[in-house]
């Protein structure tokens, strides 16, 4: 006998090694029957109501208010009431108290909101709760401290808040982008009325009740819930000074165009089609875990999702066939369970644009590749996808398509990576994979993309600037930048 088949004789090797399902138990989320709008510190009853889902079961969770435009004034009145009567006066130490009370209790609700985002959003649990609530809980206390130094940030230019913003966000990272939003707007000592996206309102309903525990002045923070009309009443209202917005290039346009001549402030973030350039001398393995990580977190919905993957010609075989091995060992299913890679696809809309992209690119003549998957039998669901042979010309190379769908096209020279890189209408963000340092430097002060990676994709932080160049938007998230849209420097 062999030292191996003893040890087997010990301890059998398992044969299969799939993970038993750890689903996260829904017992700490307490879901009202119903959410008014959050108006003046006061849960107002809705005029008109919409149902939200869980897009992994279709199960009905809640009814929603769909807000009207005397709903949107109401909330604009008492926010206009809360800036002139008390907040924009506050000294920034005070604010920050706010802002830093905001962001412990964040943290101590943490799992509450983790699986209230993934129940409403169809997100994997492990990212609600490894990414998208400690980033809310760090930009909150990131902006917390700023607030009382603000004429160090910007020295001899006597920053004044704006007045009153107005945010609409979407629904890909919802408690997240409402803290990109609230926090930098506080911390300068702006009131807001914020609109979260139709499809994923619940997480910004619970956070109502943690500007209540920590005692937040009323009217400071307003929340509005429902669609594209709601949306665009806001943009609309007269009061409002300020229009912050995230979501598709084509309503940043028209937000754009009704707002011009206004007066009023506008940063748009807006869609993206990142290129991921692999270079042939870099490690491997990691490039195809930023890859995937790249392209399948959060389903592909994500604005800087590195959709568009370069490969230098010379390791295009190898790299692929990593890949595709390494899609065959993503879990998808219930964004619930612990081990869940990818999850539910946000809407049934979504899903129906990310089919109709993905026989385009068929009907085009690029090459389809998909790991064999079983799929839940309700719900909205994609299986990770990769395309090669891919044109830069198809509609798969052009177009965001927002789901886990990866378009691998080559190069040969780094001139041609950039190039390509770059033939795009927007410019969000890139990342580079190359062991080489100056090469690095060399390709991020050529790419036309407001965020540069290198040897990683897809990594936040509160300190660093977001924001995009052509079609992806203008203004910057994050960091000193992101206080500048939320003052004025003009007295
Ligand atoms: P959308 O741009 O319609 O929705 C984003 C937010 O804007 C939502 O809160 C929505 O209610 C609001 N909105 C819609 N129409 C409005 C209007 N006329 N005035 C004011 N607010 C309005 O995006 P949608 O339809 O959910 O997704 C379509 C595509 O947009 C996606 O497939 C994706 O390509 C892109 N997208 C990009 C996002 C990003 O983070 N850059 C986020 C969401 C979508
Ligand atoms: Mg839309």
């Amino acid at each position: 006998m062999t030292d191996l088949d003893r040890k087997q004789d010990r301890a059998p090797v398992p044969k299969d090694w799939t993970y038993a399902p750890a689903p996260e138990s829904r017992d700490i989320v307490r879901l009202r029957e119903r959410y008014g709008h959050f108006i003046g510190g006061e849960w107002v009853e809705p005029a008109e109501t919409y149902e939200t889902i869980s897009p992994a079961t279709e199960e009905s969770l809640a009814l929603i208010g769909e807000g009207t435009e005397e709903e949107v004034d109401a909330a604009v009145a008492a926010a206009r009431d809360a800036f002139a009567n008390g907040w924009s006066a506050l000294p920034g130490s005070e604010r920050a108290k706010y802002l830093f009370r905001i962001a412990r209790i964040l943290q101590e609700r943490s799992r509450e909101f983790a699986v209230l985002e993934s129940l409403n959003g169809g997100k994997p649990i492990k990212e609600s709760r490894d990414v998208d609530l400690p980033l809310a809980a760090a930009h909150f206390f990131y902006y917390a401290g700023w607030a009382d130094k603000l004429e160090y940030a910007f020295p001899n230019r006597r920053p004044k808040p704006v007045g009153v913003a107005g945010q609409i966000i979407p629904w890909n990272f919802p408690l997240l982008m409402l803290a990109w939003k609230i926090a930098p707007a506080l911390a300068c000592g702006n009131t807001v009325v914020l609109k979260p996206a139709e499809t994923t309102p619940l997480t910004a309903l619970l956070f109502c009740d943690v500007l209540r525990q920590a005692e937040l002045p009323p009217g400071v923070v307003n929340i509005v819930t429902g669609d594209g009309r709601t949306g665009a009443a806001i943009v609309d209202h007269p009061g409002v000074d300020k229009i912050a917005f995230t979501g598709s290039t084509e309503v940043g346009k028209a937000i754009q165009r009704r707002l011009a001549g206004t007066g009023k402030k506008l940063t748009l973030e807006l869609g993206g089609k990142a290129a991921n350039i692999v270079f042939d001398d870099c490690a491997l393995d990691q490039a195809v875990e930023g890859i995937v990580n790249g392209i399948y977190f959060n389903q592909g919905h994500v604005c800087c999702a590195g959709s568009r993957l370069f490969a230098q010609e010379s390791i295009y075989e190898p790299l692929v066939d990593k890949l595709k091995r390494r899609l065959e060992t993503l879990r998808v299913g219930d964004p619930l369970d612990k081990n869940t890679d990818v999850g539910a696809i946000n809407s049934k809309m979504q899903l129906e644009r990310i089919v109709e992209l993905v026989e385009a690119g068929k009907d085009e003549g690029a090459e389809i590749y998909q790991p064999p998957c079983r799929l839940p039998e309700r719900g909205y669901w994609f299986v990770p996808t990769v395309f090669t042979n891919v044109a830069q010309s198809y509609r798969i190379a052009q177009e965001e398509i927002f789901g886990p769908v990866l378009s691998v096209l080559t190069f040969r020279t780094p001139e041609e990576a950039v190039e390509k890189a770059n033939n795009t209408p927007y410019g969000l963000s890139a990342g580079v994979w190359t062991e080489k340092g100056s090469r690095i430097l060399w390709m991020a002060q050529r790419l036309r993309a407001g965020v540069v990676w290198a040897n990683t994709f897809n990594r936040f932080d509160p300190t660093s600037p977001f924001g995009g160049y052509k079609e992806s938007g203008f203004g910057r998230e994050g960091g000193l930048h992101g206080l500048e849209p939320y003052l004025r420097f003009d007295e």
